[in-house]
């Protein structure tokens, strides 16, 4: 896809990951529709980008109000081009083994990191299946296909999005729109600290040396399916 002039919508863009990809994408003329909770960093993240572009600020909880996300998107621009779904929940932290993770937090991080990002996909694809063009991108992680100590929830949670994400691939095969999955590997932002209290994560790549990658896939035509981390450094040298 073109990303001069495309209005692609980025979840969690007011910190890390979601907040560099943004910048990226507005640096090369992308319109941005981003959301997050915090509505003063949003604000922040959102005057920052209009440095070079438009965009437009939805502060919102992805598991509470997905259809205003997008209707925000849709009154400014009139389409949305491609979904990142990036916002992530990590559950309580220091995060708790499976047999002390409250249900209820298992549920509310199911909730952010696999029922939200299909629900927004849901409210985007029937435009994009119409124009016969889209993208998806699903922001997940090795934790949701490898068994971690301690990040059992935030692992099945990412492990739903990846199979959400492969079955939207097949479900949309030839109909121009893209499913792509993502691990970004690890990186030093404020999930990972939360994720490892008190842990030196400052030799870790930043958010900002990741994202350019995800720009990358999110242009490329061709490319498809799931890309792991050093997947995404190999197509970001090409
Ligand atoms: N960091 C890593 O090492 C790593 C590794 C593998 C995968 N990932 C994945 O990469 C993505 C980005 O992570 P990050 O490390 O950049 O995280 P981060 O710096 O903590 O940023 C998370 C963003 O998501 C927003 N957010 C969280 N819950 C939300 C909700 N319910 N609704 C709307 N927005 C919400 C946050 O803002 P508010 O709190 O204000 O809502 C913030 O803007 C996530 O999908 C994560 O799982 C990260």
């Amino acid at each position: 896809m073109k990303i001069k002039d495309s209005v692609i919508l980025v979840t969690g863009a007011s910190s890390g990951l979601g907040l560099e990809t943004s910048l990226v994408l507005a640096a090369h003329g992308a319109k941005l529709v981003i959301a997050a909770r915090g509505a003063a960093a949003l604000e922040r993240a959102a005057a920052s980008l209009r440095e070079f572009t438009e965009a437009v600020a939805v502060p919102a909880d992805v598991s509470d109000d997905a259809e205003g996300i997008v209707a925000a998107g849709i009154a400014r621009f009139g389409r949305i081009d491609a979904l990142v779904n990036n916002a992530s929940e990590l559950g309580p932290s220091p995060m708790p083994r499976l047999d002390a993770l409250r249900w209820q937090d298992f549920e509310r991080i199911l909730r952010v990191n696999a029922l939200a990002p299909l629900h927004l996909s849901q409210l985007v694809l029937p435009a994009m299946r119409a124009r016969g063009q889209g993208v998806i991108m699903n922001i997940s992680s090795d934790a949701g296909v490898n068994a971690y100590p301690g990040w059992g929830g935030y692992g099945a949670s990412k492990a739903a999005l990846e199979h959400v994400s492969r079955t939207l691939a097949a479900e949309l095969d030839g109909s121009g729109v893209r499913v792509l999955c993502v691990d970004p590997g690890d990186m030093n932002t404020t999930m990972h600290q939360l994720a490892e209290p008190g842990v030196d994560l400052s030799a870790l790549p930043r958010a900002r040396d990741v994202a350019p990658a995800i720009v990358a896939l999110l242009a490329d035509d061709a490319a498809h399916g799931r890309f792991q981390a050093q997947e995404l450094v190999a197509h970001a040298a090409r």
